[in-house]
């Protein structure tokens, strides 16, 4: 319906302005002019399997898991992180949008089913492997809509069968390269032109390696790659770079092994480049990589933080007799971070996931998701504070941002994105194990996962108004806007992610019906910079 045909209550709601605050107005006239007030409307927590929308926005489905992209390759399975690099500078509507897939779901991908106590074929982890990795696509606006351009000769697919080299002086476990990228969960985006796609939780695929012995440690419910692949563990667990233009990639060592959340950039007035990471598992730590040269991911010196002293402390062989002590240089130190950050009194935090920083007003953020074994169910975001507003400063002071909790209405805030006026978008991670679960009563106020906008200023500034709520099961992830800020791309991953049995889905999003759940992709259109 066009919108000067619509009453004017549903014109004002259409625009997402509340109906409240002009009738206020309208019952107030001011002295002096006010300019006037437009607010978000919140929706309620929904356990139904829909994705819901606050009034003044829509939604439009971009593209869904298997969905063709060329005359070879099809979309991947549980899209997550997205970002979004224009073709030229000038013509800011055309580019490629990056889209990680996380992890497969053998349900859905080939039809294996745990329960049913077979072990999963060769052929049925073959198809998993395809199905993880990333995608690049063209996406193009065209009438105000955004769109995949399909066979575009620059589509293309990154998979668990992708050789991928190390950017490192020597071999990591005796090799140049690795076979493939796996659990790509959230990433970042270089200065020059490029993504980053984080290896999470690589352990899954083909587990992690005992150091004291040397054998390989496998996981109950992991991903069973390992029956079949022998490739190194240490393989995985990296920071990996890919141009989109031509498909060339590289696994960054120099950003450490652990379970990447995400890599996010900032590039210093000289050139050189700060890297946030964040390591998602209970009492792991957060990391800072500042390079030395210009443009590098490669050289310069990784750091971890020490919240209570308030110091980046360098993870470097060279310079930590305690590292010199404990590993035989500085290629085993960056495979096994985590013992090696936790040795130079690294803080252990709940779960650091996304870190982004505010283009408005140049803060920090870490999302520090949960962690039940401290008793953490509902996280909080975290804002780093460096010394004088400097991003390769070696001290910061941090302070809470927003706890999670029944009072401020989220739980387990998971992927972060700012508009372009500074306001904070964030989605959340309750995981389907707890969600909607009575025997975790904790999360029960919540229902289903959500996404969430926290305006930097105005009447609601510093509020937590519930925008989007995700279908049954679903995770949104990946939140990114358009360059113009108009539309927001949103990844719906893992819809059904609970159903007991693939003939017994508990999801039908996004095609309804009696269809199986699909992960995937939509656009959100609507104001976001009020
Ligand atoms: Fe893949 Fe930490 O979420
Ligand atoms: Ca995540
Ligand atoms: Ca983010
Ligand atoms: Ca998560």
């Amino acid at each position: 319906m066009p919108a000067r045909t619509l009453p004017r209550r549903a014109f004002l709601e259409f625009l997402g302005i509340g109906i409240a605050s002009v009738l206020v107005a309208q019952c107030f006239p001011l002295k002096q002019k006010k300019e006037p007030k437009i607010s978000w409307k919140p929706i309620p927590p929904s356990d139904l399997d829909r994705l819901e929308l606050a009034v003044g926005y829509r939604y439009e489905l971009l593209i869904r898991w298997n969905d063709p992209i060329s005359a070879y390759d099809h979309f991947g399975f549980n899209n997550d992180f997205m970002a979004f690099i224009p073709l030229d500078r000038n013509q800011l509507n055309d580019g490629f949008l990056w889209v990680n897939h996380e992890y497969p779901d053998a349900r859905f991908i080939s039809g294996y089913f745990r329960q049913n106590d077979t072990k999963k074929t060769r052929e049925q982890v073959d198809k998993e492997l395809y199905e993880v990795g990333g995608t690049v696509l063209r996406v193009r606006l065209e009438h105000h809509k955004w769109h995949v351009v399909k066979d575009d000769p620059l589509n293309r697919r990154l998979h668990g069968l992708t050789e991928i080299p190390f950017n490192w002086n020597e071999p990591i476990a005796g090799s140049r390269s690795a076979i493939g990228t796996v659990g790509n969960c959230a990433g970042g985006v270089t200065p020059w032109g490029t993504f980053l796609t984080c290896e999470e939780n690589y352990d899954l695929f083909y587990g992690e390696r005992d150091f004291e012995s040397g054998k390989r440690i496998t996981y109950d419910g992991d991903f069973e790659w390992h029956q079949y692949y022998d490739y190194p563990p240490e393989h995985y667990g990296w920071v990996v770079e890919v141009d989109p233009r031509t498909g060339a990639a590289q696994k960054h060592v120099a950003l450490g092994r652990c379970a990447h959340e995400c890599a996010t950039v900032k590039e210093l007035p000289d050139g050189r480049v700060v890297v946030y990471t964040g390591d998602d598992a209970n009492d792991q730590c957060l990391y800072k990589f500042i390079s030395s040269t210009p443009s590098s991911l490669s050289e310069g010196v990784l750091y971890v933080a020490n919240l209570d002293e308030g110091r980046w402390i360098p993870i470097d062989h060279a310079q930590q007799a305690l590292l010199q002590k404990h590993f035989r240089n500085q290629t085993e130190t960056l495979i096994r971070l985590r013992e090696a950050a936790h040795l130079l009194g690294g803080t252990s935090l709940d779960r650091p996931e996304d870190i982004d920083i505010n283009p408005v007003n140049g803060d920090v953020l870490v999302t520090l998701t949960n962690n039940l074994s401290r008793g953490n169910y509902t996280g909080s975001i975290l804002k780093i504070i460096e010394k004088d507003g400097k991003y390769d400063a070696l001290e910061f002071r941090s302070e809470t941002f927003l706890t999670g909790g029944p009072e401020t209405g989220f739980a387990c805030p998971d992927n972060m994105a700012f508009d372009p006026a500074g306001n904070l978008w964030f989605t959340s991670d309750i995981s389907g194990a707890v969600m909607n679960n009575e025997d975790y009563p904790q999360y029960l106020p919540f229902k289903n996962n959500s996404l969430f906008v926290v305006p930097i200023k105005g009447d609601q500034a510093g509020q937590v108004i519930r925008i989007a709520n995700a279908p049954t099961g679903a995770e949104f992830t990946g939140p990114l806007f358009s360059p113009d800020g108009k539309s927001l791309f949103l990844s719906v991953q893992h819809p059904g992610e609970n159903t007991p049995s693939p003939d017994q889905v508990n999801s039908h999003w996004p095609d309804g019906g009696n269809s199986i759940p699909k992960p995937a992709v939509v656009v959100i259109y609507g104001d976001f910079t009020v």
